[in-house]
């Protein structure tokens, strides 16, 4: 795997997926706002590229850290190795992702299965405005946790 571009210990792929986890960030929150205006349309089509493009970063990623021996062997040259500082932040943002991961397949899903197309509030949209909430938070947290575990772990 060629070096990373941000100048850190992490390679290509790890430098790619941190990037797609916060360009992802702004994108939830237009997507969110524009819900909220009655924009339906928009937000069924951010959420479901978000959803592709996260859940493709995500799947790299895995599959990658299996090759890298794991989080922990990815990350121990770092001076933060074993203390914890990095292995809090880890399992932290462990638990954001798989969370977030659980939740937004049952919100896509459900949402593309009862949902009418193109896409209006219906009788049941209770349930997707609390989930949707849910998810939108947990993508924020999984966003921002990935920070210090990136940092913590190939930039010190
Ligand atoms: C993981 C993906 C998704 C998330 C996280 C999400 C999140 C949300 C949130 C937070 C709201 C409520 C906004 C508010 O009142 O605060 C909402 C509303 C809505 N979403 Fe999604 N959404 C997702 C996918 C979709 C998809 C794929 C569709 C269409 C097929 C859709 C259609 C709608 C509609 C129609 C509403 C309005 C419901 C109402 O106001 O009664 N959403 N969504």
């Amino acid at each position: 795997m060629p070096d990373g571009f941000l100048g850190t210990r992490a390679d290509l792929l790890l430098d790619l997926v941190i990037l797609s986890l916060l360009l992802v960030v702004p994108v939830l929150l237009y997507s969110w706002s524009r819900v909220r205006r009655g924009n339906y349309g928009v937000h069924k089509a951010l959420q479901l590229a978000v959803f592709v493009v996260l859940g493709s970063a995500v799947l790299a990623f895995e599959l990658h850290m299996r090759q890298l021996g794991g989080i922990f062997e990815a990350t121990k040259e770092s001076t933060y190795a074993g203390t914890a500082v990095l292995n809090g932040w880890i399992y932290v943002h462990t638990a954001f992702s798989v969370s977030m991961a659980l939740v937004w397949i049952i919100v896509v899903a459900g949402a593309l299965y009862f949902f009418p197309n193109p896409p209006r509030p219906i009788k049941g949209s209770r349930a997707h405005r609390w989930m949707g909430r849910l998810g939108m938070l947990l993508a924020l947290g999984a966003g921002v946790t990935a920070i210090p575990v990136y940092a913590y772990g190939f930039a010190y």
